[in-house]
């Protein structure tokens, strides 16, 4: 999200954003709807808003209410999906009509109506009643639309260019091209297109969609995404030409170390059926065939990690028009690739999201001009330019400048980052690379014809086109950096998979860092959609014996460490916790048994898990003091507590999938590796054989130690905190601690890690200039040098996994897990750390989710905002029940406040839906 006070010039790049972004960031000051009737708003299917080309049978319908009154309920809804807008209005001939159901339910509503054909479009529309028998209208209509269904409906055929024998990776991209005439009136077209690389699609000189990164980064071997676009506004009867352009990317692109190409294959080709409907009911197919023809154009060099070499001197005038002369080119070869890995994507595209311009022109030390974009980000430059034919300029890419002011590549290893653009000359021209992404700050330029200028430069932002839902704030500008370079790193490694990061010769989706960042990354943007997509990428990818690989998509064939391969489970759990999605639960079952049976059989009759290679507490605290060598957790620990975890989640999960032997068996085998973990690991005064602050957050974390000693050694983490005075832990601690100090009464402590400035923390690097979130505390150290090169990127989201508590304890808003995505909100602020107010806005599955606390003239004044159809349980800290007031009322008799108590030193509250504001005397505990 834009932080709105940052003074770095980042425009929108849609006005749509814009829109839902103010909306998101002010809930509190919207104004509330009067009417009592209930409204429907924003109908999902499949969390998309009118999705075309899915595959999902039966998919799930979701709506959101809105009210004038408090404390609204529905009790019944009325689904009705037909085949056209005008039987749906009428209610003739539907497709289904569910009739009034009694029923709360208006999220995951499982379509159940006739199977539907490959192509068809359906549209619904949903009417409910409320709590008090009141009926919204019909809502607006919605459609989803089915792609292609079965794998004999593909007619058409895998084509490659000609000289498909090149073996190097990077050659010209391969252009295709075809024409045809349409001799009717057409009444719709559909493109369903893929190919075995990246594919950018042009019909009659035009772009087809605005999607990037086509056809996305899946388990190719297994599932190859299709993209369906509806086409019939730019086909004409008459003559028409269509277009592709076919780049490595992950395919047979750079990937990985050691010049490693080719990971799936060598050969690009392409994939394209157009299916026409004519107006007299007559239908057509054209697509990839020997009839195509093939050859190369202006894109000499396209590489994920090494950026493009482009010859606007080559480029094709009218290629993919009509009329277009292709006598020298090619023809198509058909070759031979698998259909039945065809699927329609089911997480969102990756698009352009953003512009950002640059703040600054600066020629460094070494005499290079270099644009600051302000903003470590992940995209590419679009160039403006003018200049005379074959002159060359060459954007080099770095996240940062060096303590001289020189820009600073090393850290991007074997990456090159390196974009060339040589112009056709005359008029100005604006380019933008294609088949590559840069992670960068800083773009150093070099051969621009004249002296480029800010206007001639601007950043363009991409990654997967997940809604923004969530936005923290609060009185500390450093803490609203943090979330701010929390959310930017998200941005950069949400771009398909969830990558460890986007600038050097990696780029990959590691399971370790996806696993911490999940629940933060489900506050910040909705990607239930995003992880269902990755989620079966794992399972397809899954070894025979259950153990999950590393990175997601596997290219390393590596696999089974702990506290990453369980992501298998702790992500689809985190799913079902913040969007009360059971599906995903279900898909993935056979997924994360297979994992907990792997642990099982690797740790054998005494539970304990002590093989395997594991990177344990990873990039940690770490010292050259001969007192104090830094916190090194026992692998053997972090894997026992992980193999524990895993299993009582699947323990849980088994539960609430039904599946009653299952979940007796998880709860036995959890009950022996808890054991052998006390037996093993914790003495009889609750101290771990591994006296870290990791060790401790995952022991409390994952409750892995009975009362009292849970206490104790609660004590002894606090204890190391305050000796320490600062955070300690890698990857596998951080997101635990704070909830752990929290849930012990801590939460002084956990401030205190969240405030401090110094290395190691999370502030540090903001000290340091930092716009994302760092893989290591001290990427760049204090005296500005910086660490081990071989490692070191600037924009790796795992330490961002602090998010979560932001969210969760400083602003109070919490899932109850019996009533997972926000059914139930548990509201429990936590001021303290010399903050004086805090306030966070959720848009969940049921509409927007609030809280906002501030300390002013002595009062604590609390505002929830609960949407229509949930409730809440409100804790209100350091609170006397006499004297809370509501808007300036008593408690007693508010609307929508349905049962009030003190609680010790805290009032507790439920209530209903709506928008409170609570105020009382306050005082410091
Ligand atoms: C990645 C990490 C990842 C790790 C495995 C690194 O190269 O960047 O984020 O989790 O390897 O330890």
């Amino acid at each position: 999200m834009i932080t709105k006070k940052s003074n770095s010039p980042f425009t929108m790049y849609a006005t749509g954003i814009l829109v839902i972004c103010l909306f998101i960031c002010n809930p509190f000051a919207m104004k509330a709807q009067t009417s009592i009737k209930p409204g429907i708003t924003n109908l999902r299917t499949e969390y998309k808003t009118n999705p075309v080309g899915i595959e999902v049978q039966q998919p799930r319908l979701s709506w959101e209410i809105t009210s004038g009154r408090r404390d609204v309920k529905q009790t019944s809804y009325h689904i009705r999906v037909a085949s056209t807008i005008e039987e749906l209005k009428s209610g003739n001939n539907l497709l289904w009509n569910t009739g009034n159901v009694n029923s709360g339910q208006s999220i995951h509503v499982l379509y159940e109506g006739p199977e539907l054909n490959s192509g068809q479009r359906v549209y619904w529309q949903v009417r409910i009643q409320d709590d008090k028998n009141i009926p919204s209208e019909w809502s607006e209509i919605v459609y989803w639309e089915m792609g292609i269904l079965h794998i004999s409906e593909w007619q058409v055929s895998w084509i490659s260019s000609a000289n498909e024998q090149d073996v190097s990776a990077s050659q010209p991209c391969p252009i295709f091209r075809k024409e045809f005439i349409l001799d009717k009136e057409i009444s719709s077209a559909r493109v369903y297109v893929t190919c075995l690389g990246l594919y950018e699609m042009e019909l009659n000189g035009q772009r087809v969609g605005d999607e990037v990164f086509t056809p996305g980064w899946t388990s190719y071997n297994n599932r190859l995404q299709y993209q369906t676009y509806d086409i019939t506004q730019n086909l004409k009867t008459g003559k028409n030409a269509i277009g592709a352009t076919v780049g490595n990317g992950w395919y047979r692109g750079f990937l990985g170390w050691e010049d490693n190409h080719n990971t799936y294959g060598n050969k690009q080709a392409l994939l394209m059926q157009i299916e026409i409907t004519y107006k007299d009911g007559n239908t057509e197919i054209i697509g990839t065939d020997a009839t195509w023809k093939t050859s190369t154009g202006p894109i000499l060099m396209s590489e994920i990690y090494h950026g493009e070499t482009y010859d606007a001197r080559l480029e094709k005038d009218g290629w993919s028009k009509a009329g277009f002369n292709d006598k020298d080119w090619a023809d198509a070869k058909i070759i031979d690739h698998h259909k039945d890995i065809l699927v329609a994507p089911e997480g969102p595209p990756v698009r352009k999201i953003e512009k950002v311009k640059p703040i600054n022109k600066i020629t460094t030390p070494e005499g290079e001009i270099v644009f600051d974009m302000g903003q470590n980000m992940v995209g590419w430059i679009q160039l403006k330019v003018k200049g005379s034919p074959g002159t060359t300029v060459t954007l080099k890419h770095a996240e940062v400048l060096d303590k001289e002011g020189n820009i600073y590549i090393e850290n991007l290893r074997a990456a090159k980052q390196i974009v060339q653009y040589t112009l056709k000359g005359g008029k100005e021209e604006i380019y933008e690379p294609h088949f590559t992404f840069q992670g960068f700050r800083y773009v150093a330029i070099e051969g621009y014809p004249g002296d480029p200028t800010l206007d001639d430069i601007t950043g363009i932002v991409i990654h997967s086109d997940m809604p923004p839902t969530g936005n923290f704030e609060c009185s500390s500008e450093m803490i609203n950096l943090l979330q701010h370079n929390i959310q930017w790193g998200q941005k950069g490694n949400f771009l398909d998979v969830p990558t460890d990061c986007p600038q050097r010769d990696e780029r990959m989706g590691w399971t370790g860092d996806a696993q911490v960042f999940a629940r933060t990354a489900c506050f910040n943007y909705d990607v239930a959609a995003f992880y269902t997509k990755w989620l079966k990428d794992l399972a397809a990818d899954q070894f025979d014996n259950g153990s999950v690989p590393w990175v997601i998509p596997d290219v390393l064939n590596r696999g089974g460490s702990a506290a990453w391969a369980d992501a298998s489970i702790i992500v689809p759990w985190t799913v079902y916790l913040s969007y009360g999605d059971k599906q995903v639960l279900k898909e993935q079952y056979e997924s994360m048994k297979a994992w907990v049976g792997y642990m099982k059989e690797q740790s054998g009759e005494k539970y304990l898990w002590n093989t395997g290679p594991h990177f344990g507490d990873w990039l940690a605290f770490n010292t050259t003091r001969s007192d104090y060598p830094g916190a090194t957790t026992d692998k053997d620990l972090i894997a026992t507590a992980f193999f524990a975890y895993s299993t009582n989640l699947l323990q849980k999960i088994a539960e609430i999938l039904g599946k009653q032997d299952d979940a007796i068996k998880y709860t036995a085998l959890l009950k022996n590796i808890k054991n052998a973990f006390q037996k093993e690991f914790v003495t009889p005064n609750g101290r771990l054989t591994s006296n870290t602050q990791t060790a401790y957050s995952l022991a409390l974390a994952f409750d892995l130690l009975p009362e009292p000693i849970a206490k104790k050694a609660a004590e002894r983490l606090a204890n190391d905190v305050r000796s320490f005075k600062h955070i300690t832990t890698g990857f596998v601690g951080t997101p635990l601690i704070s909830n752990v100090l929290t849930e012990y009464g801590y939460t002084d402590l956990a401030y205190m890690l969240l405030n401090r400035k110094e290395y190691p923390s999370w502030l540090y690097p903001i000290t340091m200039g930092a716009t994302t979130i760092w893989e290591r505390w001290d990427g760049i150290k204090p005296d500005s040098t910086f660490q081990d090169p071989g490692m070191n990127s600037l924009n790796h989201y795992a330490y961002g996994a602090i998010g979560e508590w932001l969210y969760r304890v400083v602003a109070g808003i919490e899932i109850d897990e019996k009533k997972p995505g926000y059914k139930h909100i548990l509201f429990q602020p936590h001021p303290g750390g010399g903050l004086t107010n805090a306030k966070a806005t959720i848009h969940t599955m049921y509409g927007i989710v609030g809280s906002e606390w501030e300390i002013s003239d002595g009062l604590f004044h609390y505002q929830v905002i609960v949407p229509p159809n949930t409730h809440a349980t409100v804790t209100l800290p350091n609170a006397v029940l006499e004297n809370v007031q509501e808007d300036g009322k008593e408690m007693k008799n508010v609307t929508g406040i349905k049962e009030v108590h003190q609680d010790g030193n805290a009032v507790s509250i439920e209530l209903g839906s709506g928008k409170y504001r609570f105020s009382y005397q306050w005082k410091e505990e």
